[in-house]
């Protein structure tokens, strides 16, 4: 019988095996990404008993019940002390869960779970706080200045999954962070710590733990270059919340948004502001982002974004200058470039504005990223504000999308936007004439003006 060969070659885009290197993964297509890491040994490693094996669920019994059979355990969620965290979360953590949180290097991850891990010490009892990054006395100067103070909070400085399971078994937490799982390595592997093949042993093995001792785990995972998490996609399958850490390095502001929720709604986001004793929660994110709107400059407009079960204002910029070269630049931060290529056309052919020879920037103030369709009339509003330079009524709101016709649709949660608006003092708000009649009940003093075209909208904003 041939001998089973002692290292395979893992992808680490996709997890695909290769007995011999490869350029490129024959699975996914892509180059360079094959590593060597050791074959797992097939012995020695398994749970033992009957019908047991290790990536068995615990808890499970191994036969299938009637769904009438099953009970449902109701348990409370824990709250994380922090009102922003627990929003996204979709109220707090719930018991057993498994929640990545990805982000850049330096955003602030370790900066949350340390101020959550106190708050959740002080109210639900001792926390480990397992970390492959800071040394103890590390962490422990950066919880100085968040006052962690007293709480039974556990510190360990350890990348080893095995010690850290063990660490689990003694202290008993009743809650687990582990900062991050690139670095944490199983001894059951050769592979550098952050290859596909260790991470997601990790994360599996984290989420037995989870399961099997019904504590929450936290991990952090690193996001790579293009934004997504490294390692393997399988780590989005395996944990029940995956929460990205977003914001600007030259903005004090951080957003966290939910990406995917097993108990909760997702594209939930909470807002933070960084600060000299940690990320403080901004439970009012319209105020901060409006904040710094200029008056009477052209060019700006305010538009109405719904960002999960919330609807925040921002401020929408836009600059239309004559191009200096050949081809017009047009730029965009914080709204998608191939949306306002269409907008363009829009206003080109629907509201004769030509704009092939200038160049056109778009800004969303604060640092915010929209990707709702709800964002199109603001957008426009604010480059026919800047063409024409003419100011729009710094009291004026607007949302709504903007078909190829030319035509303003309607979008949803109206009410919702209206509320807002009416709420941070806006006296008008231009919207989706078929919206008109369905927020009737609550618009606080808002004039509602119902638009259908970007012709009319654009009438009403500069007559
Ligand atoms: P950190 O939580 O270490 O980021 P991550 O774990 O995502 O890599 O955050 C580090 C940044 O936050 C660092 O640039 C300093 C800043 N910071 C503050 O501004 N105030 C604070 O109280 C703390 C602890 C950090
Ligand atoms: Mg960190």
């Amino acid at each position: 019988m041939a001998k089973r060969p002692s290292t395979v070659f893992v992808c680490q885009e996709c997890g695909a095996q290769s007995p011999k290197w490869l350029g490129r993964c024959a699975d996914c297509g892509a180059w360079s990404s094959l590593v060597e890491e050791r074959a797992e040994e097939n012995g020695g490693v398994g749970a033992g008993g009957a019908g047991s094996h290790r990536y068995a669920l615990p808890g499970a019994s191994g036969s299938a019940r009637l769904y009438a059979d099953v009970q449902i355990a109701q348990q409370a969620r824990l709250s994380t002390g922090i009102g922003e965290f627990d929003r996204v979360l979709g109220g707090g953590v719930v018991p057993g869960s498994l929640v990545l949180l990805g982000g850049e290097p330096g955003i602030g991850k370790s900066t949350l779970l340390l101020q959550a891990a106190a708050n959740m010490a002080r109210s639900i009892g001792p926390v480990l706080y397992s970390s492959g990054e800071e040394s103890e006395h590390q962490i422990k100067s950066r919880g100085e200045r968040l006052s962690v103070g007293d709480a039974p909070l556990y510190l360990l400085a350890e990348t080893c999954l095995e010690r850290i399971r063990e660490e689990i078994v003694r202290i008993k937490p009743a809650l687990v962070i582990v900062d991050s799982i690139q670095t944490v390595f199983s001894l059951k592997f050769q592979s550098a710590p952050g290859s596909i093949g260790q991470v997601r042993e990790a994360a599996t093995q984290l989420l037995f733990a989870a399961k099997g001792q019904n504590v929450p785990t936290l991990l952090v995972g690193h996001v790579t270059k293009d934004g997504s998490l490294a390692g393997p996609k399988a780590l989005e399958h395996v944990v029940d919340t995956v929460l990205y850490f977003e914001g600007e390095r030259h903005h004090s502001h951080r957003v966290v948004r939910a990406v995917k929720n097993r108990f909760g709604a997702v594209s939930e986001l909470g807002v933070f502001e960084m600060t000299s004793a940690g990320l403080r929660p901004v439970p009012n994110p319209s105020k901060l982002f409006l904040a710094e709107r200029p008056s009477n400059a052209s060019g700006s407009a305010v538009l109405c974004s719904v960002e999960g079960s919330r609807p925040i204002l921002v401020e929408v910029q836009a600059l239309v200058s004559t191009s200096m070269y050949g081809s017009a630049r047009r730029m965009t931060s914080g709204v998608d470039q191939q949306r306002l290529s269409l907008l363009l056309a829009v206003l080109e052919k629907r509201a004769g504005l030509y704009l092939a020879g200038d160049d056109v920037f778009v800004n969303i103030a604060g640092g915010m990223t929209i990707d709702e369709p709800a964002a199109d009339l603001g957008i426009l509003a604010a480059i026919a504000s800047s063409v024409r330079n003419r100011v729009i009524p710094g009291t004026t709101a607007m949302f709504g999308e903007v078909g190829l016709a030319g035509e303003v649709r309607g979008i949803t949660q109206a009410a919702l936007r209206v509320r807002e608006a009416a709420q941070m003092g806006f006296s008008r708000c231009l919207m989706p004439e078929a919206n008109i009649d369905a927020p009737s009940s609550s618009n606080g003093g808002c004039e509602l003006v119902g638009v259908s075209t970007v012709g009319e909208a654009l009438d009403l904003l500069f007559p």
